[in-house]
């Protein structure tokens, strides 16, 4: 018995929305193939596109799909291949499309005796495993697709959001790798109340204009005030597209995940074609390498 499925990028953050939120991206992803096997255990039996560790115990699939089986009365194991067609460091949620695809997938072939939720959680060791904090807001989106909530972390609760209908999304990847270990580590654990205030206001606005189908809400609350301006120092002519894809009519700009992904969002596939186009010149222009990507959100 085996499933093939993918795996989708994600966003997280979106902005305003540091560890708590999250999208899935419906035309970038991996592709998994996931067997079950009489023999218990996970096992990482071929990994296509990318060098990753094959030990069960140092791959995130691996140590995600652990998780699952330690809660599980199932005697047997799993067998994982990896196409892995996103890049890890790249800010679109690399490690959690492999943790998130192994548990949704061996969820599946046991005939479904997990939650959502229970599958965030295995999937969140995975998470860890690869940045040392067990954030959800990369794997939740994953595993709900669509726009995800994570209201709380203790005890876990996450909530789908609804999206407008023409909602694109396009993600511009310059040819760096950071990893999220070392970009969380240069953030500040405190934060003022006036940074605060400003940014549980955005929070609260893009949930809104989400929910309200209101483009000029969503664009007005894209902003961070808190973990933005330390990370683009990380991320070559951050500030330059930020300008040029709101020329360019997108609704907002910001940085993916840990970076150094840029990802904008725009009402309908046109304008996001048009932000692409603004981006890939504003990279040619200062000679970066990159790889873009346009992604309706569902
Ligand atoms: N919220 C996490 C971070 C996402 O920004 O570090 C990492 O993809």
């Amino acid at each position: 018995e085996e499933l093939k499925v993918f795996c989708p990028a994600t966003i997280a953050n979106v902005s305003c929305g540091f560890d708590v939120l999250g999208l899935a991206l419906d035309s970038v992803g991996d592709e998994m193939i996931v067997r079950k096997t009489s023999e218990k255990g996970v096992f990482i039996t071929k990994i296509k596109g990318q060098q990753l560790p094959m030990e069960t115990n140092k791959n995130v699939s691996g140590v995600a799909g652990l998780a699952l089986l330690e809660k599980s009365d199932y005697q047997g194991g799993f067998e994982i291949e990896i196409d892995k067609k996103i890049k890890p460091g790249s800010g679109i949620g690399s490690s959690a499309a492999s943790s998130a695809g192994a548990v949704w997938a061996m969820n599946q072939l046991l005939g479904k005796p997990f939650s959502n939720l229970e599958l965030v959680q295995f999937a969140m060791q995975g998470e860890k495993l690869a940045s040392d904090v067990a954030h959800a807001d990369n794997v939740a989106p994953a595993i709900y697709g669509g726009f995800t909530l994570v209201r709380s972390y203790q005890p876990l609760d996450i909530i789908s959001i609804p999206t407008p209908e023409e909602l694109f999304a396009t993600v511009i990847h310059p040819q760096i790798e950071i990893k999220t270990s070392d970009s969380r580590k240069i953030l500040k654990t405190t934060i003022t109340l006036e940074k605060g205030i400003r940014q549980w206001g955005n929070v609260g606005g893009l949930v809104a204009g989400l929910f309200q189908n209101d483009y000029s809400l969503i664009g007005r609350s894209l902003q961070d005030y808190i973990v933005e301006p330390i990370r683009s120092i990380l991320i070559p002519g951050f500030d330059a597209i930020k300008i040029n894809t709101r020329e360019a009519g997108a609704l907002g700009c910001g940085i993916s995940g840990s970076g150094p992904s840029i990802f904008t969002l725009s009402k309908g596939e046109h304008t996001a074609l048009q932000v692409a186009d603004a981006m890939k010149e504003t990279y040619k222009a200062i000679g970066v390498d990159f790889d873009i990507h346009v992604s309706k959100i569902n």
